[in-house]
Protein backbone atom coordinates (compact mmCIF):
# COMPACT_ATOMS: atom_id res chain seq x y z
CA UNK A 1 0.00 0.00 0.00
CA UNK A 2 1.26 3.33 -1.07
CA UNK A 3 1.42 6.28 2.08
CA UNK A 4 -0.80 8.55 1.17
CA UNK A 5 0.69 12.32 0.04
CA UNK A 6 0.47 15.08 2.41
CA UNK A 7 0.08 18.43 1.62
CA UNK A 8 2.09 21.41 3.25
CA UNK A 9 -0.76 21.78 5.41
CA UNK A 10 -0.49 18.15 7.15
CA UNK A 11 -3.96 17.12 5.11
CA UNK A 12 -3.89 13.95 2.94
CA UNK A 13 -4.18 14.82 -0.26
CA UNK A 14 -6.59 12.16 -0.92
CA UNK A 15 -8.79 14.44 0.95
CA UNK A 16 -9.37 16.61 -2.03
CA UNK A 17 -11.01 13.33 -3.48
CA UNK A 18 -14.92 13.12 -2.09
CA UNK A 19 -15.86 10.73 1.00
CA UNK A 20 -17.90 9.25 -2.58
CA UNK A 21 -15.34 8.66 -4.27
CA UNK A 22 -13.00 7.26 -1.35
CA UNK A 23 -15.48 5.05 0.14
CA UNK A 24 -17.62 4.01 -2.74
CA UNK A 25 -21.61 4.57 -2.53
CA UNK A 26 -24.15 1.65 -0.97
CA UNK A 27 -27.34 1.40 -2.67
CA UNK A 28 -30.91 2.07 -1.03
CA UNK A 29 -31.93 -0.50 1.08
CA UNK A 30 -35.17 -1.85 0.57
CA UNK A 31 -37.24 0.01 3.43
CA UNK A 32 -40.32 -2.68 4.14
CA UNK A 33 -41.43 -3.07 7.34
CA UNK A 34 -41.09 -6.87 7.34
CA UNK A 35 -41.74 -9.42 10.72
CA UNK A 36 -37.31 -10.00 10.65
CA UNK A 37 -37.18 -6.25 10.96
CA UNK A 38 -39.85 -6.80 13.69
CA UNK A 39 -37.88 -8.78 15.81
CA UNK A 40 -34.37 -7.46 15.40
CA UNK A 41 -35.71 -3.89 16.39
CA UNK A 42 -37.85 -4.99 19.07
CA UNK A 43 -35.06 -4.34 21.97
CA UNK A 44 -34.48 -0.67 20.44
CA UNK A 45 -38.25 -0.30 20.80
CA UNK A 46 -38.48 -0.95 24.04
CA UNK A 47 -36.08 2.37 24.49
CA UNK A 48 -38.54 5.03 22.95
CA UNK A 49 -41.89 2.99 22.96
CA UNK A 50 -42.71 6.44 25.27
CA UNK A 51 -42.11 7.97 22.34
CA UNK A 52 -43.07 6.73 19.67
CA UNK A 53 -46.97 5.42 18.91
CA UNK A 54 -46.86 1.93 18.19
CA UNK A 55 -48.47 2.06 15.10
CA UNK A 56 -45.80 4.48 13.76
CA UNK A 57 -42.44 2.10 14.98
CA UNK A 58 -43.01 0.33 11.11
CA UNK A 59 -41.80 3.86 10.31
CA UNK A 60 -39.15 4.33 11.68
CA UNK A 61 -38.01 0.37 12.61
CA UNK A 62 -36.15 0.19 8.69
CA UNK A 63 -34.31 3.19 8.91
CA UNK A 64 -32.83 2.05 12.35
CA UNK A 65 -32.41 -1.86 11.11
CA UNK A 66 -30.60 -0.28 7.90
CA UNK A 67 -28.46 2.45 9.42
CA UNK A 68 -27.44 -0.02 11.98
CA UNK A 69 -26.24 -2.58 9.60
CA UNK A 70 -24.56 -0.29 6.98
CA UNK A 71 -23.10 1.64 10.41
CA UNK A 72 -21.22 -1.67 11.04
CA UNK A 73 -20.66 -2.51 7.03
CA UNK A 74 -18.87 0.74 6.60
CA UNK A 75 -16.87 0.48 10.58
CA UNK A 76 -18.55 4.17 10.80
CA UNK A 77 -19.45 5.74 14.45
CA UNK A 78 -22.47 7.55 15.30
CA UNK A 79 -21.50 10.37 17.66
CA UNK A 80 -24.95 11.94 19.02
CA UNK A 81 -25.42 15.28 20.73
CA UNK A 82 -27.82 15.11 23.82
CA UNK A 83 -30.31 16.97 22.48
CA UNK A 84 -30.69 14.63 19.55
CA UNK A 85 -34.02 13.02 19.34
CA UNK A 86 -34.67 9.76 21.02
CA UNK A 87 -34.94 7.39 18.04
CA UNK A 88 -31.27 8.70 16.67
CA UNK A 89 -29.80 8.89 20.60
CA UNK A 90 -31.49 5.83 22.20
CA UNK A 91 -31.60 3.82 18.73
CA UNK A 92 -28.46 4.50 16.21
CA UNK A 93 -26.13 6.44 18.21
CA UNK A 94 -22.73 4.65 19.29
CA UNK A 95 -21.33 7.48 21.83
CA UNK A 96 -23.88 10.51 23.44
CA UNK A 97 -22.62 13.32 25.39
CA UNK A 98 -22.60 17.20 25.71
CA UNK A 99 -20.41 19.07 23.50
CA UNK A 100 -16.92 18.64 25.85
CA UNK A 101 -18.07 14.92 26.10
CA UNK A 102 -18.55 14.42 22.24
CA UNK A 103 -15.01 16.15 21.44
CA UNK A 104 -13.17 14.10 24.21
CA UNK A 105 -13.91 11.11 22.54
CA UNK A 106 -14.11 12.09 19.10
CA UNK A 107 -10.08 12.12 20.26
CA UNK A 108 -10.77 8.45 20.82
CA UNK A 109 -12.66 7.03 18.20
CA UNK A 110 -10.70 3.90 15.98
CA UNK A 111 -13.47 4.23 13.12
CA UNK A 112 -12.33 6.09 10.23
CA UNK A 113 -15.80 7.54 9.61
CA UNK A 114 -17.33 9.54 11.82
CA UNK A 115 -20.74 10.96 11.54
CA UNK A 116 -21.72 13.67 13.50
CA UNK A 117 -25.35 13.81 15.19
CA UNK A 118 -25.59 17.42 15.66
CA UNK A 119 -24.92 20.76 14.72
CA UNK A 120 -21.94 21.97 12.18
CA UNK A 121 -19.95 23.23 15.00
CA UNK A 122 -19.89 20.16 16.90
CA UNK A 123 -18.71 18.06 13.45
CA UNK A 124 -16.24 20.55 12.33
CA UNK A 125 -14.50 20.15 16.24
CA UNK A 126 -14.42 16.88 15.50
CA UNK A 127 -12.99 17.23 12.09
CA UNK A 128 -10.13 19.54 13.88
CA UNK A 129 -9.36 16.77 16.45
CA UNK A 130 -9.55 14.17 13.69
CA UNK A 131 -7.88 15.73 10.89
CA UNK A 132 -7.04 12.10 8.84
CA UNK A 133 -10.88 10.89 9.79
CA UNK A 134 -13.82 11.48 7.40
CA UNK A 135 -16.29 13.56 9.27
CA UNK A 136 -19.58 13.35 8.06
CA UNK A 137 -23.21 15.49 8.95
CA UNK A 138 -26.45 14.47 7.98
CA UNK A 139 -27.58 18.09 7.23
CA UNK A 140 -24.72 20.41 6.76
CA UNK A 141 -27.30 23.29 7.35
CA UNK A 142 -27.58 22.09 10.77
CA UNK A 143 -26.19 25.76 12.08
CA UNK A 144 -26.43 27.68 15.89
CA UNK A 145 -27.61 30.82 16.64
CA UNK A 146 -24.60 31.53 18.63
CA UNK A 147 -22.10 30.32 16.33
CA UNK A 148 -23.95 32.88 13.46
CA UNK A 149 -23.07 35.81 15.92
CA UNK A 150 -19.59 36.16 15.36
CA UNK A 151 -17.06 35.61 12.90
CA UNK A 152 -13.45 35.52 12.92
CA UNK A 153 -13.08 39.14 11.96
CA UNK A 154 -15.01 40.28 14.99
CA UNK A 155 -12.31 38.45 16.76
CA UNK A 156 -9.84 40.05 15.06
CA UNK A 157 -11.19 43.49 16.00
CA UNK A 158 -12.05 42.88 20.03
CA UNK A 159 -8.26 41.54 19.81
CA UNK A 160 -7.25 45.26 18.72
CA UNK A 161 -9.57 47.01 21.40
CA UNK A 162 -8.34 44.74 24.03
CA UNK A 163 -4.93 43.90 23.40
CA UNK A 164 -3.13 41.31 25.38
CA UNK A 165 -6.60 39.93 26.90
CA UNK A 166 -7.07 36.34 26.45
CA UNK A 167 -9.90 35.11 24.30
CA UNK A 168 -12.30 32.26 25.59
CA UNK A 169 -14.32 31.11 22.94
CA UNK A 170 -17.62 28.74 23.42
CA UNK A 171 -17.46 25.93 21.31
CA UNK A 172 -20.51 26.91 19.35
CA UNK A 173 -18.34 28.81 16.84
CA UNK A 174 -16.87 28.43 13.52
CA UNK A 175 -13.41 26.92 12.57
CA UNK A 176 -12.86 30.62 11.51
CA UNK A 177 -13.45 32.17 15.02
CA UNK A 178 -11.79 29.44 16.92
CA UNK A 179 -8.35 30.03 14.89
CA UNK A 180 -8.25 33.37 16.54
CA UNK A 181 -8.96 32.02 20.01
CA UNK A 182 -6.54 31.49 22.77
CA UNK A 183 -8.51 28.63 24.10
CA UNK A 184 -12.39 27.22 23.51
CA UNK A 185 -14.76 26.08 26.59
CA UNK A 186 -18.19 24.32 26.85
CA UNK A 187 -20.89 25.16 29.40
CA UNK A 188 -19.36 22.20 31.61
CA UNK A 189 -15.80 23.64 32.16
CA UNK A 190 -16.26 27.47 31.51
CA UNK A 191 -15.09 27.83 34.69
CA UNK A 192 -12.00 26.29 34.82
CA UNK A 193 -10.88 27.52 31.58
CA UNK A 194 -11.29 31.20 32.65
CA UNK A 195 -9.66 30.28 36.16
CA UNK A 196 -6.76 28.33 33.98
CA UNK A 197 -5.77 31.68 32.66
CA UNK A 198 -3.25 33.93 34.10
CA UNK A 199 -4.79 37.27 33.08
CA UNK A 200 -7.01 39.31 35.78
CA UNK A 201 -9.31 40.34 32.84
CA UNK A 202 -10.74 37.45 29.87
CA UNK A 203 -12.59 38.21 27.02
CA UNK A 204 -15.36 35.25 27.25
CA UNK A 205 -17.08 34.97 23.77
CA UNK A 206 -19.87 35.00 22.18
CA UNK A 207 -22.71 34.17 25.06
CA UNK A 208 -23.35 36.99 26.69
CA UNK A 209 -25.28 34.81 29.28
CA UNK A 210 -22.52 32.24 29.73
CA UNK A 211 -20.25 34.88 30.24
CA UNK A 212 -22.45 36.69 32.83
CA UNK A 213 -23.20 33.46 34.35
CA UNK A 214 -19.14 32.79 34.70
CA UNK A 215 -18.54 36.20 35.76
CA UNK A 216 -20.87 35.47 39.26
CA UNK A 217 -18.34 32.42 40.16
CA UNK A 218 -15.09 34.32 39.48
CA UNK A 219 -13.14 37.68 40.40
CA UNK A 220 -12.21 37.93 36.70
CA UNK A 221 -13.59 40.95 34.99
CA UNK A 222 -14.99 39.33 32.06
CA UNK A 223 -15.98 41.01 29.00
CA UNK A 224 -18.53 39.43 26.65
CA UNK A 225 -20.16 39.78 22.84
CA UNK A 226 -24.00 40.15 22.34
CA UNK A 227 -24.41 36.45 20.75
CA UNK A 228 -27.56 34.32 22.45
CA UNK A 229 -29.03 30.57 21.90
CA UNK A 230 -32.44 31.17 20.84
CA UNK A 231 -33.38 28.08 22.60
CA UNK A 232 -31.82 29.28 25.88
CA UNK A 233 -32.81 32.73 25.51
CA UNK A 234 -36.47 32.13 25.20
CA UNK A 235 -36.53 31.49 29.09
CA UNK A 236 -38.10 33.80 31.37
CA UNK A 237 -37.72 33.90 35.42
CA UNK A 238 -41.27 34.56 35.77
CA UNK A 239 -42.17 31.68 33.59
CA UNK A 240 -40.56 29.49 36.29
CA UNK A 241 -41.51 31.16 39.07
CA UNK A 242 -44.80 30.51 38.06
CA UNK A 243 -44.17 26.59 37.92
CA UNK A 244 -42.88 27.04 41.28
CA UNK A 245 -45.44 28.54 42.80
CA UNK A 246 -48.14 26.24 41.49
CA UNK A 247 -45.90 23.35 42.90
CA UNK A 248 -42.89 24.25 45.44
CA UNK A 249 -41.24 21.13 45.54
CA UNK A 250 -40.48 21.14 41.78
CA UNK A 251 -36.47 20.91 41.26
CA UNK A 252 -36.01 23.58 38.40
CA UNK A 253 -32.77 22.65 36.23
CA UNK A 254 -31.32 24.98 33.31
CA UNK A 255 -28.80 25.39 31.47
CA UNK A 256 -25.97 28.29 31.57
CA UNK A 257 -26.94 29.59 28.07
CA UNK A 258 -30.05 30.76 30.16
CA UNK A 259 -29.97 34.44 31.22
CA UNK A 260 -28.83 34.63 34.76
CA UNK A 261 -32.28 36.05 35.92
CA UNK A 262 -33.27 32.29 34.90
CA UNK A 263 -30.35 30.79 36.37
CA UNK A 264 -31.04 32.44 39.54
CA UNK A 265 -34.37 30.35 40.26
CA UNK A 266 -33.07 27.22 38.96
CA UNK A 267 -31.90 24.74 41.94
CA UNK A 268 -29.19 23.61 40.24
CA UNK A 269 -27.06 24.82 36.38
CA UNK A 270 -24.86 22.61 34.39
CA UNK A 271 -24.50 21.08 30.57
CA UNK A 272 -26.92 18.99 29.38
CA UNK A 273 -24.60 16.16 30.58
CA UNK A 274 -23.99 18.18 34.37
CA UNK A 275 -28.30 18.14 33.65
CA UNK A 276 -28.56 14.36 33.10
CA UNK A 277 -26.27 13.45 35.59
CA UNK A 278 -28.30 15.63 38.03
CA UNK A 279 -31.65 13.96 37.31
CA UNK A 280 -29.79 10.37 37.77
CA UNK A 281 -27.80 10.57 40.76
CA UNK A 282 -30.78 12.92 43.10
CA UNK A 283 -34.03 11.42 41.19
CA UNK A 284 -36.11 14.65 41.97
CA UNK A 285 -39.88 13.70 42.80
CA UNK A 286 -40.57 16.01 40.16
CA UNK A 287 -38.16 18.13 37.92
CA UNK A 288 -38.32 20.58 35.05
CA UNK A 289 -35.84 21.22 32.60
CA UNK A 290 -35.14 24.37 30.90
CA UNK A 291 -33.28 23.70 28.03
CA UNK A 292 -34.04 22.03 24.84
CA UNK A 293 -36.52 19.49 25.02
CA UNK A 294 -35.65 16.29 23.46
CA UNK A 295 -32.89 15.82 26.03
CA UNK A 296 -35.54 15.58 28.69
CA UNK A 297 -37.49 12.52 26.75
CA UNK A 298 -34.40 10.90 26.04
CA UNK A 299 -33.53 10.94 30.24
CA UNK A 300 -37.05 9.99 30.75
CA UNK A 301 -36.42 6.70 28.67
CA UNK A 302 -33.53 5.86 31.18
CA UNK A 303 -34.99 7.07 34.58
CA UNK A 304 -38.27 6.05 36.42
CA UNK A 305 -40.29 7.86 39.09
CA UNK A 306 -39.43 11.28 38.32
CA UNK A 307 -42.12 13.60 36.75
CA UNK A 308 -40.70 15.63 33.91
CA UNK A 309 -42.06 18.77 33.29
CA UNK A 310 -40.67 20.09 29.76
CA UNK A 311 -41.57 23.38 28.24
CA UNK A 312 -41.47 22.11 24.87
CA UNK A 313 -38.00 24.64 23.46
CA UNK A 314 -36.63 22.85 20.16
CA UNK A 315 -33.86 23.81 18.71
CA UNK A 316 -34.30 24.06 14.51
CA UNK A 317 -30.76 23.23 14.03
CA UNK A 318 -30.70 20.12 16.12
CA UNK A 319 -33.69 19.17 14.56
CA UNK A 320 -32.66 18.64 11.20
CA UNK A 321 -30.43 15.96 11.70
CA UNK A 322 -33.27 12.97 11.25
CA UNK A 323 -33.20 9.49 10.22
CA UNK A 324 -33.42 9.49 6.55
CA UNK A 325 -30.71 11.99 6.30
CA UNK A 326 -28.49 9.73 8.74
CA UNK A 327 -28.91 7.06 5.90
CA UNK A 328 -28.02 8.61 3.19
CA UNK A 329 -24.80 10.19 4.93
CA UNK A 330 -23.97 6.50 5.31
CA UNK A 331 -25.13 5.20 1.48
CA UNK A 332 -23.70 7.93 -0.17
CA UNK A 333 -21.12 9.89 2.21
CA UNK A 334 -22.48 13.43 2.38
CA UNK A 335 -21.95 15.97 3.94
CA UNK A 336 -18.25 15.66 3.98
CA UNK A 337 -16.84 18.50 6.91
CA UNK A 338 -13.76 20.23 5.98
CA UNK A 339 -12.00 22.67 7.36
CA UNK A 340 -10.15 25.45 5.33
CA UNK A 341 -6.20 24.40 6.22
CA UNK A 342 -4.67 27.94 6.64
CA UNK A 343 -7.31 27.94 9.54
CA UNK A 344 -7.43 24.45 11.15
CA UNK A 345 -3.95 24.33 13.10
CA UNK A 346 -4.29 27.35 15.04
CA UNK A 347 -8.37 26.18 15.86
CA UNK A 348 -7.44 22.79 16.74
CA UNK A 349 -4.96 24.17 19.36
CA UNK A 350 -7.50 26.32 21.27
CA UNK A 351 -9.97 22.37 20.88
CA UNK A 352 -6.93 20.86 22.32
CA UNK A 353 -6.24 23.58 25.04
CA UNK A 354 -9.04 22.48 26.25
CA UNK A 355 -9.89 18.93 25.73
CA UNK A 356 -6.37 18.72 27.61
CA UNK A 357 -7.13 21.33 30.57
CA UNK A 358 -7.06 19.48 33.87
CA UNK A 359 -10.07 20.17 35.87
P1 LIG B 1 -23.67 21.36 26.09
O1 LIG B 1 -22.21 21.58 25.94
O2 LIG B 1 -24.16 21.59 27.47
O3 LIG B 1 -24.04 20.01 25.56
O4 LIG B 1 -24.44 22.46 25.23
C1 LIG B 1 -24.41 22.51 23.85
C2 LIG B 1 -25.49 23.33 23.32
O5 LIG B 1 -25.54 23.63 22.16
C3 LIG B 1 -26.51 23.77 24.26
O6 LIG B 1 -27.41 24.56 23.64
FE1 LIG C 1 -27.07 26.53 19.26
FE2 LIG C 1 -28.92 26.93 21.11
FE3 LIG C 1 -29.30 25.07 19.25
FE4 LIG C 1 -27.47 24.71 21.19
S1 LIG C 1 -29.67 24.84 21.44
S2 LIG C 1 -27.21 24.31 19.00
S3 LIG C 1 -26.71 26.80 21.45
S4 LIG C 1 -29.14 27.28 18.90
Amino acid sequence: MTTPQRLESGIPAQVSRTAAERFGIIERPDLTFTPAIARETEHLYERVKQFIPAFEWPVYAPYVHAINRIKKERGAVILAHNYQTPDIFHCVADIVGDSLQLARDATKVDSEIIIQCGVHFMAETSKLLNPDKTVLIPDGKAGCSLSESITGADVRLLKERYPGVPVVTYVNTSADVKAETDICCTSSNVLAVVESLESDTVLCIPDEYLAMNVAKQTKKKILTWKGHCEVHERFTAAELLAYKEADPSIEIIGHPECHPDVIAVCDFAGSTSGMINYVKDKRPARVLLVTECSMASNIQAEVTGVDFIKPCNLCPHMKRITLPKILDSLLFMTEEVLVDPAIAGRARLAVERMVNLKQ
